[in-house]
């Protein structure tokens, strides 16, 4: 079994329950989970078992009601709003499962918005490196549209874009590839794997058994709890074997 050489991220008996109408419902039940930098997850598990909010904890959207989340060393549960906000632009880039793209921006100026929030690239530079990362997703000719425009699987590509805007060093994919076909769907693994070799640490939600299969951990939420399968990805590039966590020796 293979454990993460350097803790990344790291959740400690974290719960999240929501009380509506006078119930209260479970989302999150007491997870421990630790990623180490250079991480590639997939995580998996049925419609409603709690994989947004999980990854939602990580990036500090939504505050857990019991336990803590420790990210590079920051315990993002006590970040307020404006700290949270602050913290997420600089350490995460977050592929939401609904896109959020601002209808009335450019597919460049949503790629720049990150950019412009976090102070990153010199202010000249910015629209040369939000063309950059729609080229890399594939809609360089699309960069002046509006996200109405365009197709649900090209708006997906912008998030991804967007989300590696930021330059931080995790990126949370929620199903960042359930809009495309397999095509599609398989480069933008590509540029995931390129990532993580160039060091980036990655969760991605996905319901394809295939994609989880190509990274080299699965965490399965049901329920609000999760279990965790490390195991050997089913096609393998230098880059990814060169990012593995480094197996420790046991007592
Ligand atoms: N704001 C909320 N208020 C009440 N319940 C919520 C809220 N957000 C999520 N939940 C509930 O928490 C559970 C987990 O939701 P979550 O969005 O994490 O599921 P998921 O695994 O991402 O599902 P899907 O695969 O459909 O996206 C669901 O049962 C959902 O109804
Ligand atoms: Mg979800």
């Amino acid at each position: 079994m293979t454990r993460p050489a350097v803790p990344l991220i790291e959740l400690n008996a974290v719960s999240k329950t929501y009380s509506t109408g006078g119930a209260a419902f479970t989302a999150l039940d007491a997870v421990d989970l630790t990623v180490g930098a250079g991480e590639f997850l997939a995580v998996v598990g049925p419609s409603g078992s709690g994989k947004s909010t999980l990854l939602n904890v990580v990036a500090g959207i939504d505050r857990p009601t019991d336990g803590r989340v420790i990210v590079d060393g920051v315990e993002v549960q006590t970040l307020d709003e404006n700290e949270a906000a602050r913290w997420r632009g600089r350490t995460v880039g977050v592929v939401f499962q609904f896109f959020q793209l601002l209808p009335t921006l450019s597919l460049a100026d949503n790629v720049m918005l990150p950019m412009d929030f976090c102070g990153v690239h010199r202010r000249k530079d910015r629209p040369r490196v939000a063309r950059e990362l729609l080229d890399r997703v594939g809609l360089a000719d699309q960069a002046d549209k509006l996200p109405s425009e365009t197709s649900g699987g090209q708006q997906q590509r912008v998030a991804i874009a967007r989300a590696l805007a930021n330059d931080a060093p995790i990126i949370l994919g929620d199903e960042p590839t359930g809009n495309l076909d397999s095509e599609a769907a398989a480069a933008m693994m590509d540029l995931f794997d390129d990532l993580v070799g160039s060091g980036r640490t990655i969760l991605m939600v996905t319901h394809d058994r295939d994609l989880a299969l190509r990274t080299r951990r699965i965490v399965e939420v049901r329920d609000g709890a999760v279990t965790d399968t490390p195991h050997a990805p089913a096609t393998t590039s230098p880059a990814v074997n060169a990012a593995a966590p480094t197996p420790t020796a046991g007592p």
